[in-house]
């Protein structure tokens, strides 16, 4: 069955700190957003909606020149601009969503397919990578305690979900201004959400050197 895509790219990319948002900066030949929305329609999503900044709707449109894409204007948290999209996607009213950040370019048909194969059993699925270093929580500069590893996940995107249960959960959405991701949103609204494998490829393209070399630096802090 077919799916539908969100693509978020309506941030500011502050900590990129390449002049522009960071979503529409070259990477690899292209702007960041072109490699991530040429994936999702590579991959089958139909329609493709892109969720952009109100005062960048031409550099977007220039990034995106000839792709079937639908536009909306985002949010002022990634929350908002998702929300927007899946409104926009009312009309079309598909039966599964993929939600895609489009600071990660690099995504890969496999990841799409263990995502898509998931939600035959649950409302949600996320691609995950498991913790390599331990995890400790801290008071200050002091160690508290120390987290299990093995239940701890670091989450990426896409993540995939039936449209009328993440669009309903964002629309009732009461939490923090901005939720950590889609998958937060629909469990808060008491969703079921599998993890698959993710791709190391797939990580998130944040900050200023993520830009000059290959692969995304590894940075305390990196959300
Ligand atoms: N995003 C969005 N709308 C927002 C904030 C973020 O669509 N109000 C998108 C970004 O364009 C990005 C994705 O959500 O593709 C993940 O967010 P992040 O990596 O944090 O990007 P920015 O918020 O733009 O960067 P920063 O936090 O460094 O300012
Ligand atoms: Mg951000």
């Amino acid at each position: 069955p077919g799916f539908a895509a969100v693509v978020v790219a309506a941030g500011t990319g502050e900590r990129a700190a390449q002049g522009l948002p960071k979503q529409f900066a070259q990477h690899r030949g292209k702007p960041v957003v072109r490699h991530s929305v040429e994936r999702m329609l590579r991959f089958g999503a139909d329609p493709v909606v892109v969720a952009i900044p109100k005062d960048e709707q031409e550099r977007a449109e220039q990034a995106l020149a000839g792709l079937p894409v639908q536009y909306v204007f985002g949010g002022a948290t990634r929350q908002l601009s998702v929300r927007a999209a899946l409104e926009a996607l009312v009309s079309s009213n598909p039966q599964m969503v993929l939600i895609h950040d489009a600071a990660r370019p690099d995504l890969q048909g496999e990841v799409v397919s263990r995502l898509l194969a998931a939600l035959e059993r649950t409302r949600g699925a996320i691609p995950v990578l498991p913790v390599v270093d331990s995890i400790v929580r801290a008071l200050g500069q002091t160690m508290e305690s120390t987290a299990r590893r093995e239940e701890l996940h670091r989450v990426q995107t896409p993540q995939a979900f039936r449209f009328a249960d993440i669009l309903s959960a964002h629309c009732d959405w009461s939490g923090e201004p901005d939720a950590g991701d889609d998958a937060q949103v629909l469990h808060a609204a008491g969703g079921t959400v599998a993890l698959v494998a993710g791709d190391p490829r797939l990580a998130k393209l944040t900050f200023a050197e993520d830009f000059v070399t290959d692969q995304p630096a590894i940075r305390v802090g990196q959300g």
